[in-house]
């Protein structure tokens, strides 16, 4: 058998009674670990050995780690001067046990704080009481300290080895080691008879006005092999993740709705027939702008059926709210808190003159909601707005369009909760279940847009229509479990360069 150098050196190297490490076969063999691991890799393919990794720990003491070491923690310090001050039998004033303990500086904080951490006794009013049980002498992390120091991390109680990487005492970095083992195969192979094959991984100039590339044999690629990782600018998963949602959403027949994100509130709230009172409006949950505060271009004769469709109702048995309708809150400016505000626009003929059934329209688009953060909370987020008018909609369409669009990001586990909005009846919310903590999460609202919003758009027939979030689908698909690992700025950086782009 003819194989490239290095794997003849690998499998030359390599025992079929235990696994010996890549790295070291490589410098045996002279060769750089990366041409090695590709060698190993290049071998496993075929059969001839097996390539097992493992990942060894290292642990560091840091500068302030191996001071303690040497001397001792500062928190047990502050114990021996509190039990010479007496604090065992009584409360000893704070001043007089950290003069004695020598204590200076920002170690006096970590003493002090470490010491109630651990129980070794209290510390009130600005006086120490000791409990003479504490014994800090057994101090597991000091233990674990020692057992650093003298290359016996293994020894080492595993929450103390935490414990002490959070004071930032000791380093742990990881590491990944390669290792090779024979195969039947490989030893039958070697027992063959393995012969070094000369073959080229670079096509020359000479080469080809040789001819010589016609005879020589070339190196295979190995697209599974390490490479070095060459830090990147990449797209924002979420930009991506909103594109591919745009591209679904067009593949299913949808148009792209556009328009502005700050907007008057009756595009907002008004035309989605909110009561002018309603909770939702307040600048508890919206951001309002301060200047300019209205805008004036409403179109008048949709102002006037939306104004009597909130005081009236619509149709004969129309019902409307019982409270102030006033034009001058209607004109007010707010960042939206929906993209429904586009459905308005796009249903009223506003923006691109009547419509005709049969319609689908959609926005992936920015939203602001003054909301408190939390890890699925944001003070603005990207919902996917929709809506699809045709003659006698039902909500086994609502259901089955949900169910094409879910399916196409590989979330089949959709669950719809029945809901309440003053715009759509009847209205659900949508539920998937978060991959990782198997929590049901929700991730968007939807319903039938009810009369009293549509009659004055002057659509006559059915619009179903929906919001949901960007970002749940997101979680759903990668398993983020916190909103601000891809938003903002204690977004992981990590995470975001690593995450693959699923198709
Ligand atoms: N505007 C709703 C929200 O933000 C979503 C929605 C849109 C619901 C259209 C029904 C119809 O939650």
């Amino acid at each position: 058998m003819k194989r490239p150098q290095a794997q003849v050196a690998i499998l030359q190297a390599a025992d079929a009674q235990e696994d010996r490490r890549i790295d070291e076969v490589a410098e045996e063999a002279g060769l750089v670990p990366e041409a090695a691991t590709r060698a190993a890799f290049e071998l496993e393919a075929d059969g001839l050995v097996t390539v097992s990794e493992e990942t060894l720990e290292h642990y560091d003491l840091t500068e302030e780690g191996e001071r303690y070491v040497r001397e001792s923690l500062p928190e047990q310090d502050l114990y021996e001067a509190a039990l010479d001050a007496g604090a065992d039998e009584s409360p000893v004033g704070m001043g007089e046990v950290i003069g004695a303990s020598g204590l200076e500086g920002g170690a006096v904080d970590i003493a002090l704080s470490n010491f109630a951490r651990k129980g070794y006794g209290q510390i009130d009013s600005g006086e120490i009481t000791a409990d003479p049980d504490a014994a800090p002498g057994r101090d597991p992390e000091m233990h674990a300290l020692e057992a650093v120091a003298d290359g016996r991390a293994e020894d080492a109680d595993a929450d103390a080895l935490d414990q002490l990487e959070r004071r930032g005492l000791l380093d742990i970095s990881e590491e990944t080691v390669r290792s090779v083992r024979l195969t039947d195969d490989g030893v039958t192979a070697l027992m063959e008879g393995v012969e070094v094959a000369e073959t080229v991984d670079q096509l020359t100039p000479e080469l080809l006005t040789s001819g010589e590339w016609e005879d020589v044999e070339f190196t295979e690629y190995n697209v599974e092999a390490d490479a070095e990782d060459v830090p990147h600018g990449r797209e924002h998963i979420l930009r991506q993740t909103a594109n591919r949602v745009k591209d679904t959403l067009v593949g299913m027949g949808f148009q792209e709705m556009e328009g502005p994100h700050v907007d008057a509130q009756f595009w907002i709230n008004d035309c989605l027939f909110m009561p002018q009172d309603h909770p939702a409006r307040t600048h508890w949950d919206q951001f309002a702008l301060e200047r300019p505060d209205e805008i004036h271009d409403l179109p008048e004769d949709l102002v006037e059926r939306v104004r009597s469709a909130h005081k009236n109702g619509v149709g004969p048995d129309g019902e409307g709210y019982h409270s102030p309708w006033e034009e001058s809150v209607a004109r007010g400016l707010d960042l939206r808190g929906h993209t429904t505000s586009l459905s308005m626009r796009y249903l009223s003929g506003h923006e691109i003159g009547e419509l005709e059934p049969p319609q689908r329209f959609f926005s992936v688009e920015k939203v602001y909601r003054n909301d408190t953060l939390d890890p699925t909370h944001l003070l603005e987020f990207f919902q996917i707005e929709g809506w699809v008018m045709a003659e006698d909609l039902s909500v086994r369409d609502l259901m089955g369009t949900f169910t094409e669009f879910y399916e196409q990001f590989g979330i089949t586990d959709l669950e719809f909760k029945p809901h309440y909005n003053p715009y759509t009846e009847p209205s659900f919310e949508l539920f998937g279940t978060h991959p990782e903590t198997g929590e049901v999460v929700e991730v968007g609202n939807s319903g039938i847009f009810r009369d009293e919003v549509l009659s004055p758009l002057g659509v006559d027939c059915d619009v179903m229509a929906w919001g949901l979030s960007l970002e749940r689908l997101l979680m759903l698909m990668y398993g983020f479990e916190d909103i601000r690992d891809v938003h903002g700025t204690l977004c992981d950086l990590e995470l975001l360069r690593e995450t693959e782009v699923m198709h």
